[in-house]
């Protein structure tokens, strides 16, 4: 018999479905909750609500477990390549060979922007923020693909905008760098793999006899997977909710880069190296700032620390942190706020205070010391977090389309004025 839940309201019993994920986690299907009994639930930043069914990632916060399309995140980071993962979390099984040449072909053909978007870059300030200029490049490119526009796409439209929007993003965001810098733009490189023609436009390291360096590449190819989807966060849950109304990708995409910007989602990777960096500059003390962390009535908080889902471990900070040390290393690079980093995460989990709250380096505490050990300046640290996080959105926004989902649209509870008579301006005091 299928498990389900009993709600007493009143003197009345309701009967509610349960629904089993195929990882065994249980939910009380509530969507016709409000119909039987006009009673909605109220859940505050939706920390206790399943807003879809998805068969993308699977995150055991317990267990510090993370997987994509049932593959575990430490076999792709190590044994895989960004690519083969976009495809994955886009598609749904793990490229052939023929796949994956397909694929990279079809990008490879797509790489180009429109000469016109390079007025966009112009009208910039040279220090507008790089995130606020991804979010209305990536939303422009829909006035350059008409037929992203079409709410009723054909499957080889959406497949065509799917290639465009990833080809064309490590053209944007590494223009945004060049821009910054008042430098030329380098074009893309037919023949370069995917990151390699990334960091080529960004950095313009390919010569003909030394190539780019590889452990570069394969340090910024690992990130890019460790961020490539992370089920229900607040950017996913934007774009998928945005895409409900029948909006098209690009702009989509765009409402989840704004998303992801915030300090205490994406844009945490910044955040921790501005408090490292202040940390150090302040002389060090890592139990002043621990404890500043700690006072309520302090707004500091030790940034890439605690998340709404991992309670024990983040496996991505575990995979990166390894990496972390090795890549210094590689590069001969001594940063001295990688020991303000180690010295406050050993101080914070032994810290009761940290301890209790189940709070831990998150996936951001590391990954902004290895992008600077990389060459790019801290206000980029969240551009490439998009760049990764693209497959993830891309994949979320198609199952939404794919599972026919309804417009999202939550309820509220409302706690304001009621009835108030009306006052003309003349007589309001
Ligand atoms: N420093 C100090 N105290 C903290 C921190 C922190 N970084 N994070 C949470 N707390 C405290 C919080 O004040 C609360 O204390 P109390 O129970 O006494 O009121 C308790 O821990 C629970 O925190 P919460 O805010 O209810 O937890 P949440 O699930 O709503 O928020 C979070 C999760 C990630 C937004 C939060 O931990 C945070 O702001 N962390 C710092 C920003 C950060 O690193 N964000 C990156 C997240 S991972 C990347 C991504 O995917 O976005």
């Amino acid at each position: 018999m299928s498990e389900k839940a009993t709600l007493n309201l009143g003197n009345k019993t309701y009967e509610l479905p349960v629904v089993t994920g195929t990882e065994n986690e249980k939910a009380i299907d509530i969507s016709k909750l409000r119909d039987q009994t006009s009673y909605i639930t109220l859940d505050s930043g939706f920390k206790n609500t399943g807003c879809t069914k998805s068969a993308i990632t699977f995150l055991d916060g317990e267990q510090g477990l993370l997987k994509y399309r049932g593959y575990a995140i430490e076999d792709l980071a190590e044994k895989s390549t960004f690519i083969e993962v976009a495809y994955l979390l886009i598609y749904g099984n793990l490229p052939t060979q023929a796949e994956t040449d397909n694929f990279k072909l079809q990008i490879s053909k797509h790489t180009l922007l429109h000469e016109d978007m390079k007025k966009f870059y112009d009208a910039f300030p040279p220090k507008a923020h790089p995130m606020g200029q991804l979010c209305s490049l990536v939303s422009s490119l829909s006035a350059f693909s008409p037929e992203s526009l079409n709410p009723n796409p054909s499957k080889e439209d959406i497949d065509l905008g799917i290639i465009k929007l990833i080809a064309k993003m490590p053209t944007i965001v590494s223009w945004i760098y060049k821009g910054s810098l008042g430098e030329p733009f380098i074009y893309p490189k037919s023949q370069l793999d995917y990151v390699a023609n990334f960091m080529n436009m960004t950095f313009g390291q390919v010569t003909e006899e030394i190539g780019i360096d590889p452990v570069v590449v394969n340090a910024l190819d690992k990130l890019l997977i460790l961020h490539a989807d992370h089920e229900q966060n607040c950017s996913t849950s934007t774009v998928r909710i945005v895409g409900s109304s029948g909006c098209n990708l690009p702009a989509s995409i765009s409402a989840g880069i704004s998303a992801l910007w915030g300090p205490l989602h994406g844009g945490a990777n910044q955040a921790v190296i501005e408090m490292l960096e202040l940390i150090k500059n302040d002389g060090g003390d890592t139990e002043k700032w621990i404890n500043k962390a700690k006072d309520k009535n302090d707004p500091f908080l030790l940034m890439g620390f605690g998340h709404r889902v991992y309670k024990n471990f983040d496996p991505r900070a575990n995979i990166i942190k390894k990496a972390c040390d090795k890549i210094l290393d590689k590069l001969g690079i001594n940063d001295p706020i990688l020991e303000i980093a180690k010295k406050l995460e050993d101080a914070a989990l032994n810290d009761p205070y940290f301890v209790e709250r189940k709070l831990y380096p998150n996936v951001d505490f590391y990954s902004g010391i290895i992008y600077r050990a990389l060459g790019f300046p801290t206000d980029m640290f969240t551009v490439l977090f998009a760049l990764g996080r693209l497959p993830g959105w891309i994949a979320q926004w198609k199952e939404m389309r794919e599972n026919k989902e309804p417009i999202g649209r939550p309820r509220q509870v409302y706690v304001g004025e009621v009835n108030k008579q009306f006052i003309p301006i003349a007589d309001r005091v």
